[in-house]
């Protein structure tokens, strides 16, 4: 099956570049990493952070916490989790850390994704240093990914061993931009009676995001990327069962309180993000609709990955023809644009300098992927732009 459309989507309506702070000569294809603020989100920050700065004990003790309560009920209902539940973080990292830290290993195994984030791994593997959880365990998924079903497979098997005190598993892959059927491999976990955490890192905003109905004990989640909110606002959803003994990292005054006491107040911090979520929201609603930005992404999305792969005589990481792709899609690197980079950050660093190209390079093991994220600023011209940088940079002759 093949969904790539042949031709580009017209640009949405309202939808250049002057909506955000990007300058006119990048070809920025990397919001996945950051994502990018529309200027009415960076006012609504800038004006927040003004008040914080004109009488702070007034904004912070008394009118954030209104805005703190609608802005909570609101992200909650938009990524469809109950309000008991949710509690805001400062990134997916921070959620993630806060299950490891608080988690009651019993001398099993934690089961990763081979494509997991490497901060993930990073911070698991740490864990596995005397907390009493065995070690760092990794599901392989072979590349290009043939099906959603074969994904799951793969986490089966995994499962099948035994052993494991805790899974984490990816909604949308990192480096290889892959949607993964989190619900299915949830539900293996459960059969097998694996407390399962959900890395959502990317999922809300480029999917229409339903937590409850995936069924995870956790699911983490970044405001940042999709929703295009200010650095700073992530989330962690708890199921009922977990609500009693999961808290943030930071403990504080009402760390003994309920589940959403206890991460309303992680000690003093910048909390504007959180309140400026549902300005971030509304905005995109209002100038696009959600859904339309949605299917706007993936038909870009899956158009640019088929160009750049053509151009380089590779494939995606997304082998179902598109099934697997939202907001961003990954191309294998061919040898030739490795030779000469001692990592794929030097490759991406050199489209950046020299061609004012950005995109994300990352490697699975032994293998380079670039990663292109396509906002609605991005033009078929851009993608192009990188096809003929990615032809110049292939040929060490005229590197
Ligand atoms: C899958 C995944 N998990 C976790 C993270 C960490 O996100 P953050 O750095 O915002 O905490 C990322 C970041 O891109 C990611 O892609």
């Amino acid at each position: 099956m093949n969904c790539s459309p042949p031709s580009p989507p017209s640009p949405l309506p309202g939808s250049e570049r002057s909506c955000w702070s990007l300058p006119e000569d990048w070809a920025f294809l990397n919001p996945g990493s950051f994502g990018l603020r529309l200027r009415e989100v960076q006012a609504a920050r800038a004006d927040l952070l003004a008040r914080w700065e004109a009488q702070p004990v007034d904004f912070i003790e008394r009118a954030s916490l209104a805005l703190y309560d609608s802005s909570l009920h609101r992200t909650a209902s938009f990524v469809g989790a109950d309000a008991d539940g949710f509690g805001f973080v400062s990134n997916a990292t921070e959620a993630i850390d806060a299950v490891l830290a608080r988690h009651a290993f019993r001398g099993g195994d934690i089961l990763l994704g081979d494509q997991a984030y490497g901060a993930v791994a990073a911070a698991s593997a740490w864990v596995t240093r005397g907390s009493g959880a065995g070690r760092v365990r990794k599901v392989s998924v072979d590349l290009p990914a043939v099906s959603a079903d074969a994904i799951v497979a793969a986490w089966q098997d995994a499962l099948e061993k035994g052993g494991v005190d805790l899974a984490i598993v990816d909604h949308v892959t990192s480096c290889t931009a892959l949607i993964q059927p989190a619900a299915e491999i949830v539900s293996a976990c459960r059969e097998r009676g694996v407390p399962v955490l959900v890395d959502g890192a990317h999922a809300p905003g480029m999917l229409d995001l339903d937590v409850a109905a995936i069924d995870a004990d956790w699911y983490a989640g970044n405001l940042h990327k999709w929703i295009g909110a200010p650095a700073g606002a992530g989330f962690l959803w708890t199921a009922p069962q977990h609500r009693d003994r999961t808290r943030p990292l930071a403990l504080s005054h009402d760390a003994n309180e309920g589940y959403a006491e206890a991460f309303r107040w992680q000690g003093t911090r910048d909390f504007t993000p959180w309140l400026v979520v549902p300005t971030a929201i509304e905005a995109i609603e209002k100038r696009w609709g959600w859904s339309r930005l949605r299917a706007w992404q993936r038909d870009m999305t899956r158009w640019a990955g088929r160009e750049v792969a053509s151009a380089l005589g590779t494939c995606v990481a997304d082998g179902t023809g598109g099934g697997l792709t939202g907001a961003m899609v990954s191309v294998r690197l061919p040898e030739s644009h490795q030779r000469g980079f001692t990592d794929c950050v030097a490759l991406r660093d050199h489209l950046a300098a020299t061609y004012r190209v950005e995109v994300a390079i990352d490697d699975t093991p032994g293998q380079w992927w670039l990663r292109l994220s396509l906002g609605p600023w991005a033009r078929p011209a851009d993608v192009h732009r990188l096809v003929e940088a990615l032809a110049a940079t292939g040929s060490p002759a005229r590197r």
